[in-house]
């Protein structure tokens, strides 16, 4: 049988849609630029990702709890984290077309195009200037400087008529209250991450919540940047969500740990169902790492637009609770009554994007195949982050099958989220639900009902399409633990 994998974005993008994963937000209108809605499907596919990840957290570690900070935090939180003054991107505007792009992707833009046309000393000459840049002039400056140096036209209009390169903020502003005056003093923020609601609320879990160092709080919540490039599905959008953990740990013991959580980090992603092939690490550069890092790396998936970060691990160090316990006055310390020593924690962070996740998980997941001279386009979904689970089929809409399908979808709709259809041909019904990567589908048949003895239905596996006969009180048994020995392929 011959299989296709996924080949370009605009594939899982269509499908997403057809199958009530993923809209445009507000699209009766046009849409929203990098703004999405979750389907039926979507939501889901999403919800089992978020509890996949939330389970691996803290129901197995008996140091992390859970938190749900609120996304408005005081404004003082986002000068103490440094995003007021630092979280930028340098953006430069073509004129004729009013366009507004990242200066330092315009570079990499024209260093790829270099490669592709076997300019290779050029572009490892210009990728140093790019690396460099912000060493001899300033940021902006040396970018502006490469772009007119190299004749960089702007993608879309081709025009070569830059202004200059400004920093641009990625946070959303907005006011409180009615009295707001429109300063900048009332100014209160959507939050870019949801690292901040854990590191402000550091003390309260760990007097409240009994821990002691080394533990961790987890949280899952929606960000919110102005982001410029915004053109890559939902890997980049202006509303996201994140799942994050924040891993507090004694100074000296942060190298470790912090290798540790890259490793089942990575384990996770591999429990997910991702193909160990489509994984890799990617640890940044002692040169390119945050002001506040001290060690930090990508856990990143071949996308069908490359090789892109899913997941980031961090060594924070102290610099959070330091910022804080400095702009709020309030001290933000452990105190360690074993060893009698008094010191603030270090932070090993794991962020993930749970719409990158949902992204990854529908990419590594499709096929398509050559089935009896037909093409079938399947998600082999891990099942147990699969929409539906199991699929109820009356063979054709006789009494006698109907009623027992029904029966069959009342018994395991406790445990699975099932789906009862008997629309359409047999076939048809299988490939709907192929495509929603649903694992499993029951067929009620006269040959199961008509039989001497107790009734019998066959399971169709989703992968490879294989068929069993199973008693109907086997059903719950069977599908656990077919579901529990799921490898991907
Ligand atoms: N607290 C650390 C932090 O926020 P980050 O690398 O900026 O670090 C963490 O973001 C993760 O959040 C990324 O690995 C990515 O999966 C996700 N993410 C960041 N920006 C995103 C965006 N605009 N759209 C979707 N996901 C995004």
């Amino acid at each position: 049988m011959s299989v296709t994998e996924l080949k370009n974005l605009d594939t899982i993008v269509s499908l997403a849609k057809a199958r009530s994963f993923i809209y445009q937000s507000s699209e009766i209108y046009g849409g929203l630029g990098a703004v999405y809605d979750y389907g039926p499907l979507g939501t889901e596919l999403k919800r089992n990702i978020r509890d996949f990840w939330w389970k691996a957290m803290t129901q197995y570690h008996d140091n992390i709890v859970g938190l749900d900070a609120s996304i408005f935090m005081h404004p003082k939180v986002w000068e103490a984290s440094g995003h007021v003054d630092g979280f930028n991107d340098p953006m430069i505007d073509d004129k004729q077309s009013n366009k507004r792009y990242r200066a330092d992707m315009l570079v990499e833009g024209h260093i790829a195009k270099l490669r592709s046309k076997d300019k290779a000393d050029e572009a490892d000459e210009l990728q140093e200037l790019l690396d460099t840049a912000g060493s001899r002039k300033g940021l902006c400056e040396d970018l502006h400087e490469l772009i007119m140096d190299n004749e960089i036209r702007a993608p879309e209009s081709g025009a070569f008529e830059w202004t200059d390169v400004r920093q641009f903020n990625l946070m959303f502003k907005t006011q409180f209250g009615a009295t707001s005056s429109g300063d900048d003093g009332d100014a209160v923020y959507l939050r870019p991450e949801t690292a901040q609601g854990i590191f402000v609320n550091f003390k309260n879990v760990m007097d409240t919540a009994r821990q002691k160092v080394p533990f961790g709080i987890a949280q899952v919540g929606k960000a919110f940047r102005n982001e410029v490039v915004a053109r890559q599905f939902v890997f980049r959008m202006r509303e996201f969500e994140q799942m994050e953990m924040q891993y507090f740990v004694e100074p000296g013991t942060d190298a470790e740990e912090y290798e540790k959580w890259l490793n089942k980090r990575l384990e996770w992603h591999k429990a997910l169902g991702i193909r160990e092939h489509k994984l890799r690490t990617h640890p940044h550069p002692e040169d390119k790492l945050a002001h506040y890092a001290a060690s930090a790396a990508d856990i990143e998936y071949e996308y069908p637009i490359g090789w892109q970060e899913v997941e980031g691990i961090h060594n924070r160090t102290d610099f959070d609770l330091t910022q804080h316990h400095e702009y709020s006055g309030k001290k933000l310390e452990y105190y360690d009554q074993k060893k009698q020593k008094r010191y603030t924690p270090y932070v090993i962070e794991t962020s993930i994007g749970l719409d990158r996740a949902v992204m990854m998980v529908l990419c590594d997941a499709y096929r398509e195949e050559e089935v009896d001279g037909d093409t079938r386009t399947v998600l082999k979904l891990n099942p147990k982050i699969a929409p539906t689970k199991v699929g109820i089929f009356p063979l054709i809409k006789k009494d006698k099958l109907q009623d027992l399908a029904h029966k069959i979808e009342h018994d395991l709709r406790e445990d699975f989220n099932v789906l009862y259809d008997e629309s359409g041909s047999i076939g048809k019904r299988y490939r709907r639900q192929d495509e929603a990567g649903t694992p499993f589908c029951i067929t009620v048949d006269f040959d199961g009902v008509e039989s001497e003895g107790e009734d019998t239905v066959t399971i169709r596996y989703r992968d490879d399409m294989t068929q069993d006969r199973v008693p109907v009180s086997r059903l719950r048994e069977a599908i656990n633990d077919k579901m529990n020995s799921w490898q991907p392929e």
